[in-house]
């Protein structure tokens, strides 16, 4: 299929994002690797080598910039850089500022995001958010990377702080006592503690364009239930779009949709099940890529317009001519939010690579699929057409 184009503003950045722990491998001084590898672990497959990013950097970056695009999104390891509390390391910090050279070296915009899901040991044993220590933490970190980012443009203080709000969901919550059912306003308000405290950090540092990444759940209501759908909303999104209010920019991540009806629990409201029939990806989600439109119009409204870039959007699929689909879909959907007056500097396509889900490699978003066994990288066709419309910065429609 043919699609009719439109250009995309002078500048707008084209690319593709990545983080850490899912392809860096052997990032055992996480918490999250502690977990997997724990006996009885509840996590289904251990990260292992993931995709060997960590020495094939170089490649990755090349593969991208080869295709076309225009922008990296990767992240730096904090367990890493500060593997014991107040621990710095210099060999770390250098191996991120290489990649950031490699990004310049090929003329690729680095968007460099600091905290992505995985912390270092220490801070998981020693209360993590629950600590009151956490924003000062979190503070000095961001202080500690600013050594690194003299010339990068754009930073993401931290990914998706409302999933891992979620996460918290079945903790011991310090305000509310046990069991807080549903996300800890307590958690949310430490999360954006530490973020105010970081771009603080970086606003004083340079010419840093800095914010963070919401993953936009894209709330729907079963009509009759908009009230429902408001509250469920609150805690799990808009507090955190909310707090991006003065923020120089704000990552939008978009894959699919969640709609708010009567349920049989306590509550009684939440997600209702998709209808039999619906088309799923590999992670079970409903294939629906009018969300990316649906979620850069609710960020603009509760924002109050600042600068978007869409930092993660993309489809878990073994069908590389679906995800295509997927994303001129989605970016159909950007572009009419764009008529519409959504100002957005960018898209960056999850994932570069096949990597480490969360638990699973079985998921499969990238551009570019990597033996398991060879780390030999292969792209995918969606990584040149991407790289195609990267190259006559047009957006398509259909
Ligand atoms: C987002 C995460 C990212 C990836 C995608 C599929 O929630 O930020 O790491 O796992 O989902």
């Amino acid at each position: 299929m043919t699609d009719d184009t439109t250009p995309a503003p002078h500048g707008f950045l084209w690319g593709a994002a990545t983080a850490a722990h899912q392809i860096e491998g052997g990032n055992v001084n996480t918490g999250h690797w502690e977990l997997e590898y724990a006996p009885g672990s509840a996590i289904p497959e251990p990260s292992g080598d993931a995709c060997d990013s960590y020495h094939r950097y170089p490649e990755d970056i090349a593969l991208l910039a080869d295709a076309g695009l225009t922008a990296y999104r990767f992240s730096v390891e904090w367990a890493r850089i500060e593997p014991e509390e107040g621990v710095v390391s210099r060999a770390q910090l250098d191996h991120y500022r290489r990649m950031i050279d490699a990004c310049r070296d090929r003329d690729v915009e680095p968007v460099v995001t600091l905290h992505h899901f995985t912390f270092p040991r220490w801070w998981e044993h020693s209360g993590g958010w629950y600590s009151d220590r956490s924003t000062d933490r979190f503070r000095r970190f961001t202080e500690i990377c600013t050594r690194i980012l003299d010339d990068v443009n754009w930073v993401i203080t931290i990914n998706e702080p409302n999933m891992m709000v979620n996460q918290t969901e079945a903790r011991i919550d310090t305000e509310n006592g046990v069991n807080f059912p549903g996300p800890s306003p307590h958690v949310a308000r430490a999360i954006a503690g530490a973020h105010h405290a970081s771009t603080e950090v970086l606003r004083g540092f340079g010419g840093v364009k800095s914010g963070w990444s919401v993953a936009n759940q894209v709330f729907q209501a079963v009509p009759g239930w908009e009230a429902q759908r408001d509250e469920w909303q609150y805690w799990r999104e808009d507090f955190f779009l909310e707090q991006a209010r003065e923020d120089d920019f704000i990552g939008v991540q978009s894959y699919l949709r969640t709609i708010i009806g009567p349920t049989d629990d306590a509550q009684g409201f939440g997600p209702q099940p998709w209808p039999e029939g619906t088309e799923r990806t590999l992670t079970g989600w409903e294939y629906y890529p009018e969300a990316l439109g649906h979620a850069l119009r609710h960020t603009r409204e509760v924002t109050g317009g600042i600068p978007m870039m869409v930092t993660e959007n993309g489809m878990a699929t073994s069908d590389d001519r679906r995800r295509i689909d997927y994303t001129a879909g989605a970016l159909t959907a950007m572009q009419d939010a764009m008529d519409d007056g959504c100002d957005v500097r960018g898209y960056l396509h999850w994932s570069l690579l096949d990597n480490y889900e969360w638990g699973s490699f079985r998921p499969t978003f990238g551009l570019v699929v990597v033996d398991r066994e060879t780390f030999v990288r292969t792209p995918k066709p969606s990584l040149s057409w991407l790289g195609d419309l990267a190259r006559r910065n047009v957006v398509p429609r259909r």
